[in-house]
């Protein structure tokens, strides 16, 4: 150690004081300091600041190349065969936000996912096909284009696919945010497929019905339901489209929720379906949750930073945080959309902003 006695620097001549700041600097690195006065402005950022990029995956590239790596590799050998969609402005870091990873998996007829468990959540937002499972917890859900199934910290689960036809679905997890506090675990189990003691859509049933199983906990941390489907989820935004209930920037969405709390159906991650109607200009909105879209059904432009994206089914895009976005909607569309607003909202830290100025 060398002493702990500052060294005295009057302020000297100016063409001196770099040098002698810059010889300091030096000096207080080998003790791992550094003068924050010199990073201030880059760590404590005025406005929101992301790498993250708008940007749009078309559906027809996501189904042509998943399909190739049908050829390439098994499901069980990969485990899950799933593309990243990655942010370019994140390259080599699995995100398609900065919070948030995105993935389109594949399984083939015949194919299973094998049990895993892990502490990040997931969700699946079903893209093509008809038939496959997801098994979480015991409960095995088929599932449909459009339905919304989630998988909470740590529940075991699988995927398989007993139709006859392959099924693509987006994966989304929070492993950004489970890595950035370093507390990942996971496991693979022996067996390729778990046990299941309940019936398809027992979840939805005992929890999502305005009754509940007696002892039920009251503050669950996350929704026990494991598939919102999209026949039933639907004509709920289609009844409110109806009624005029649209938002003149979300359109007539609903929010994915917890039966039993109100609260987001993971901690981590919240989603949203909307409807609009055909020839909708939204105004624009912004907030500092990055958003994942989907289009489900239609055909629209969604306007972020000045920056035009033309969805159509099953499209996939990215609203960076704090980017100002509108949708303009041709025909009657559905947008589906993920974001890491949960956690922000948490913290105390999510903010948005309705009016342009
Ligand atoms: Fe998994």
């Amino acid at each position: 150690m060398t002493s702990a006695t500052a060294t005295q620097t009057s302020p000297g001549p100016k063409h001196n004081i770099e040098a002698i700041r810059e010889e300091y600097y030096q000096r207080i690195a080998k003790h791992d300091m550094t003068p924050l006065w010199k990073v201030m402005a880059s760590v404590v950022t005025k406005e929101p600041v992301t790498r993250a990029a708008p940007v749009i995956w078309k559906y027809d590239d996501i189904k042509r190349l998943v399909m190739e790596s049908g050829g390439l590799i098994t499901a069980e050998e990969a485990e899950r065969r799933v593309l990243i969609l990655e942010n370019p402005g994140m390259r080599g870091q699995s995100k398609a936000t900065n919070t948030l990873f995105a993935g389109v998996q594949m399984i083939l007829p015949g194919e299973v996912a094998p049990a895993h468990r892990h502490v990040s959540s997931a969700i699946r937002f079903v893209l093509d096909g008809a038939g496959a499972y997801t098994a979480v917890e015991g409960e095995k859900s088929y599932m449909a284009p459009g339905d919304f199934v989630i998988t909470a910290n740590w529940a075991p689960h699988d995927h398989g696919n007993t139709s006859e036809q392959p099924m693509l679905w987006l994966d989304v997890l929070d492993f950004p945010q489970v890595n950035f506090f370093e507390a990942s675990f996971a496991e693979q189990f022996g067996h390729a497929t778990q046990s299941t003691s309940r019936a398809d859509g027992d979840s939805l049933a005992f929890y999502g019905s305005g009754v509940l199983p007696d002892g039920t906990p009251a503050r669950p941390n996350s929704s026990p339901v494991i598939n919102y489907t999209y026949a039933r989820t639907r004509p709920i935004i289609e009844r409110m489209l109806k009624a005029g209930d649209i938002d003149k920037r979300h359109g007539a969405r609903v929010r994915y929720a917890n039966p039993i709390n109100g609260g987001p159906v993971l901690p981590t991650m919240g989603a949203n379906l909307a409807m609009f109607p055909a020839g909708f200009k939204g105004e624009s909105y912004r907030a500092t949750d990055g958003t994942i879209f989907v289009c489900a059904e239609g055909k629209g432009t969604t306007t972020v930073d000045g920056q035009v994206l033309e969805w159509g089914p099953w499209d996939v895009f990215v609203v960076p945080p704090w980017k100002r976005y509108s949708h303009q909607v041709e025909k009657q569309s559905v947008l589906f959309s993920i974001s890491d607003r949960p956690s922000q909202e948490a913290l105390g830290i999510w903010r948005e902003e309705a009016t342009a100025h």
